[in-house]
Formats: C-alpha cells, structure tokens, sequence
C-alpha cells in the first residue's frame, strides 16, 4: 500500500498514512450519540486507541466506567475497550492536541423556522480550530447541506493558518446508520467519503478502510454531502407517497398494506414503502429541509419536499380523526376517553422519541380532552410540553382505545387484541389477526 502515498506527496500526509496503516494513528471522536459512540468503537476494536470527546460528562463518565448508554453498543463492548485502555472519553477538547484523527458527529437539527441549525457544527469547529495541528485529519459525518464542510468548515479551520491538502486534510463522510437494525451496522455499511482535495479523499478512505468493511470515495465534499440527503429525501418523499396512498386507501374502503403487499411481488421497478402514524427520529423528518433550504438560495423550489413534508406532517391528524371516528362508532366522544399509546418512539425496537409522531397524537388528544397513557418497554418515562408520563402497561385494562404507533416486537399483538376494548393500529402490527375491535390505518 505505500505506494498510495509516494515521498513526493506532503510529509504530514505520509506520516498520517503510515499511522493508519499501522493503527497507531489517535482517534478521537466528537460527539458520543447514537452515531459517535458507535463509530468510536468500531476504530477501538480495530485496534486503534479512541478518544471521544463529549460536552455532557455524564456521557464521558459512563464510557470511562464501561457503560453505554446506546441500546445498538452493547455495554460489555465498551467496558471491555475501556478496560484495555483503546476507548476513552473527556468532555476537553485539549485532547484533540494529541490526535491524528477528529470525526465530527454533532446533532444538526432544523430551527422551528426549518431553517439549519449549524451551531452544534460552529462550536465544535470552533474547539477544533484551537487545536487543530499539522497533520490532523477532519472528517464531518453530520449529516447537513452540500457546501457545509468547504464553505462553513474550511474556513473556520483555516483561520488557524493552516492550509488544507497540506497542513491539515479535512472530508465529508455522511453517517448511514440505522439504530436498531439487527443486519447492518457501522461496520458493514459501505462508507461514501469525499475529501476538499483528491489527497484529502485518499486519506478518509484510507482512515475509514482500517474499521469498515467497505469505502466509497467520491470526488468532492458537495457529492458526499449530497449523497445522504439523497438517500433520506428518497425515502422521506415515498413515505411521503405510500401515506398519500393510504390516506385515498381509507376513503375508498380499501386495504392499503394488502395493495402494498400485492405489489411489492413486481420483481421490478417496485419497492415498498410503508404508511404509518408519520415521520420521527433525527434524520428523516429533518435532513430533506437542508436540501430545501440550501436549493432555495440557489433560487430552485424543492416542490417534492415540500408536498412529502406537508403530508407526513398531516398523518398524526389523520390518525386523531381515525380514533375519533371509531369512538364515535361505539358512542364514546373523545372528550374524556381514555387513550392509550402502544409504543411512543420513532420506529420499532429502538428508545429514540425525537420528532415522534406518538408526541404530536399524545398532545392532539389532550387537547380534544382525552386521558392519554403510554406504554413503551424502551421509553420509560416520556416529557411532553408540560407534563412528564411514565410507560404503564396496566392502562391497557381501563383503556377505552389502544393506539399501536410504534410496533416493538416486545409486544403481544394476540393479548392487546383480547385485552383492548377498541384498537387502532397504524402500523400493520396485527396483520393477520382478525377481530371485531381493530381498525388499520
Ligand atoms: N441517529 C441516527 O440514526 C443518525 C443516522 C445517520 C446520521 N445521523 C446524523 O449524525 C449526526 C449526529 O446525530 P446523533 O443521532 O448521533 O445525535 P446525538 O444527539 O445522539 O449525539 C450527538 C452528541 O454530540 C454531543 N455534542 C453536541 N455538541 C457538541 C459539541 N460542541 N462538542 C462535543 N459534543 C457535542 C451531544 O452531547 C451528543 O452526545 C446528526 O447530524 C444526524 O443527522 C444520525
């Protein structure tokens, strides 16, 4: 491989290179969540020794003391890299000095304007700028608008002086993973990487080829920026799609997850997508609005992301109106119902309640006047605008409908149906029970 990294390149470069190769390289990753933890131990049980650096020192301390706090890394991992002194985590940026490597992996959420919120980027940049050294790799895996790591980025490292492709090599590597897929994870998701310079490309893949079991260098950081936003406004706008179609299904009496299943048999220009109660979590709901908001300086309307926004936005309505309609059936208004939600996060089998659609049809139903309890073996308690609920399986007894909006496999489909006065299920979760008692989405 030294070959890739001849003399006549710059002597950082093949410093770097050589590190790498031979895994003395320093890790570090900024921000432990569900991606930066992962990531951080997937270099240390490559055989690297990882820093991660965290602004919440209960996250740091948990990593020191051999405890994760991320339900897809499994505490007896982290506890036995802490032990052999590979993971390690400090909430102080002056460990970066002692690194050859950052990952940036910050939340980057939308504003309540849908507008980028860059500053978790801004101030990690800004501690990194500090730090920042002759031959450091930077690697952004937030995921954010083409033109973030070269136009925002970029500049804010090379106030330091240093210059990049020469003194310091900086890339865009957007992060894949799916919390809660049992098939693929951070180490077998093939890794897209593009750098600021060719030099700085060759490096990232160079970096991320010691962990991963497969990279994918592209030519620029816009492309690789690009890449992830692809990904999620495809299948934010098919949802956005399958839910317009379930939404018609409804109205003329048809199945829509019978049609669904009928036509994902096209071995051919077909892939299914599934309805639901609406979008959550931190990516989908979200990273389609950077795309928009980017193109929209550039004077182009994103007219798909808006449609797919405005109808995923609607299915916590449309799933309020379906209670109300099957309450009104059985005579009871909603006003003084008792409703109650099975499972509150995003999706199945996973803990993360961010942008969950259960919180917009939790807050819906208060506000018609019905008594909302929950249940969700991942979610212990959940913090609504002015009231903390706690997860109480019991509530389905007294309950007068059951909601099912997250279909964790933790759950007895067979006893809710027999233990339910009335069910709604939004996400198929029943399929192939009949019963008297269940309304489908
Ligand atoms: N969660 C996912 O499934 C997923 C998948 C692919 C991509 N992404 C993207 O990855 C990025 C990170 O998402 P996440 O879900 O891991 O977020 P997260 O909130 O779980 O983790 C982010 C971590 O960064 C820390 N942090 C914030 N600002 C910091 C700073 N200035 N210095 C040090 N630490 C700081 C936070 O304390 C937190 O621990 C986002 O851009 C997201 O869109 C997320």
């Amino acid at each position: 491989m030294k070959h890739l990294f001849p003399a006549s390149y710059p002597a950082n470069a093949v410093a770097l290179a050589e590190r790498l190769r031979d895994k003395t390289a320093r890790v570090g990753v900024v921000g432990l969540g569900y991606v930066g933890l992962p990531l951080a131990v997937e270099f240390a049980k490559a055989g690297f020794v990882v820093t991660g650096i965290d602004r919440i020192e209960a996250k740091c301390d948990a990593i020191n003391a051999g405890q994760s706090y991320i339900k897809d890394v499994p505490s007896g991992v982290v506890s036995q890299l802490a032990a052999a002194g590979k993971l390690h985590a400090t909430t102080d940026f002056s460990a970066l000095l002692e690194m050859d490597t950052v990952n940036i992996a910050v939340p980057t959420p939308l504003r309540k304007t849908k507008d980028p919120d860059m500053s978790y980027i801004v101030a990690a940049c800004q501690e990194i700028r500090k730090v920042i050294h002759p031959g450091l790799l930077v690697i952004l895996e937030s995921t954010t608008y083409p033109g973030t790591t070269d136009e925002l980025v970029l500049p804010m490292l090379e106030e330091s002086g240093l210059k990049v492709g020469k003194d310091f090599f900086l890339c865009f590597s957007p992060e894949r993973v799916d919390p809660g897929n049992a098939d693929f994870h951070t180490r077998n998701i093939p890794k897209v990487v593009g750098g600021t310079t060719p030099l700085c490309t060759e490096l990232g893949s160079l970096f991320y080829r010691q962990a991963l079991e497969s990279v994918v260098p592209v030519t620029s950081t816009r492309v690789a920026e690009m890449v992830k936003l692809l990904e999620n406004t495809f299948r934010m706008i098919n949802i956005g799609l399958v839910n317009e179609i379930a939404v018609m299904c409804d109205g003329m009496g048809i199945d829509v997850w019978e049609v669904i299943e009928a036509a994902a048999t096209k071995p051919f220009g077909f892939m299914p997508f599934y309805p639901g109660p609406g979008l959550g979590g931190h990516c989908i709901p979200v990273d389609p609005f950077y795309l928009s908001w980017k193109t929209k300086q550039a004077g182009i309307e994103a007219r798909f992301i808006e449609l797919a926004g405005y109808i995923n936005g609607q299915m916590p309505h449309f799933v309020v109106s379906k209670i109300q309609n099957a309450l009104n059936n059985v005579g009871k208004p909603v006003k003084n119902s008792r409703l109650h939600i099975c499972g509150v996060s995003y999706k199945r089998d996973i803990d993360d309640v961010r942008e969950s659609p259960a919180l917009d049809i939790i807050l819906l139903l208060q506000r018609l006047g019905a008594v909302v309890t929950y249940m969700d073996p991942h979610v212990p308690s959940l913090k609504l605008d002015n009231e903390t609920l706690c997860s109480d399986p019991q509530a389905v007894q007294t309950a007068d409908c059951v909601v099912i909006v997250a279909n964790h496999s933790a759950f007895d489909y067979s006893a809710l149906v027999r233990d339910s006065a009335l069910i709604i299920d939004t996400r198929n979760a029943l399929r192939g029970i009949v019963a008297p008692n269940i309304v489908r989405l």
